[in-house]
Order: C-alpha cells, then sequence, then structure tokens
C-alpha cells in the first residue's frame, strides 16, 4: 500500500520516525513538507501534499501531522471526498476507519508520543471499514459535500 506522509515544521521530528516505521513495515511512503524542523513551514502546505496524493490516487492513505494536528486536518478536510480523522489515542484511530472510513489520520506532535502515534498507526491501518448503518453516515456526509462543493 502506498501512504502519503507530511508535516510541518512543528510535525518534523515525529514524521521521521513515522516514516521509517512504515517503512520497516513494507508500506510505500511518499514524503512530504517541511524539510526541516527549524525553518516555519506551513501546516496549510503540508496538509495540501496529503490530501492531493489521496484524492489524486497516487497514496491509498494519509498520515498528517502538525504540532496539534488541528490545522493539518481542517486543511485536509477541505478536500472532497477526504475524511481526515484527528486522532490523540488508539482508539479514536480504530473508530475512524470502522465507523468513518477514514483514509487520513492526522495527529500532533505536541499532543502525542511516539508509543501512541505508532499504536493509532497501527490501529488505523489494521481496521476495515464496518459499512452498514456507518455507510448510510458517510454517504450523508457526500451528499453535503455534493451541495457545497464545487
Ligand atoms: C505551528 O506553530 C502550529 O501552529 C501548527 O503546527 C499547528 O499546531 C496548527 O494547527
Amino acid at each position: 500500500m502506498v501512504v502519503s506522509i507530511a508535516s510541518d515544521h512543528a510535525g518534523y521530528e515525529l514524521r521521521q520516525k513515522v516514516r521509517k516505521y512504515l517503512e520497516e513495515k513494507g508500506f510505500e511512503v511518499l514524503d512530504g513538507g517541511a524539510p526541516n524542523g527549524t525553518d516555519s513551514y506551513s501546516y496549510v502546505d503540508a496538509g495540501i501534499k496529503v490530501a492531493e496524493d489521496v484524492s489524486s490516487g497516487k497514496a491509498e492513505r494519509g498520515i498528517a501531522i502538525c504540532g496539534t494536528g488541528i490545522g493539518i486536518s481542517l486543511v485536509c478536510n477541505k478536500y472532497k471526498g477526504i475524511r481526515c480523522a484527528l486522532c490523540t489515542n488508539e482508539f479514536m484511530a480504530k473508530m475512524s476507519r470502522q465507523h468513518n472510513d477514514a483514509q487520513i489520520l492526522a495527529f500532533g506532535e505536541r499532543v502525542v508520543g511516539l508509543g501512541v502515534a505508532l499504536g493509532m498507526i497501527d490501529a488505523f491501518f489494521e481496521e476495515e471499514f464496518a459499512g452498514g448503518r456507518h455507510a448510510t453516515r458517510v454517504n450523508g456526509i457526500k451528499e453535503i459535500e455534493e451541495k457545497h462543493f464545487k
């Protein structure tokens, strides 16, 4: 599976470790965003990178990291068809797949440690969408997009 990962400067250090973890697990990683953790780099540009990779089909899933995860998740969710879940624990990451069919997992380097981040990633890639009544709800989100996205 191809996974796109990007961060701003505030998510840079965690992104390096996450990328290594994903590569060790056998994922093909498209890495983008801040080139280092010192120079300011907007979470908007990092979010665009992940959301475009996923919405174009270049990547099947994405991981988006900034300081809190808030800014970058807001950006990703501006893309039609993208469901980016901002998570702070494994349970949320699991549910983001089971109930919301999220394609992008977002979190913050200033919020979660490495252990929690990797636990969320494992849950995010292990869980499948449950469908059924949850599909009806996800379809409800798609209907909103049809009305409001040009
Ligand atoms: C950068 O300082 C910080 O604002 C950003 O990483 C993120 O937390 C925004 O939501």
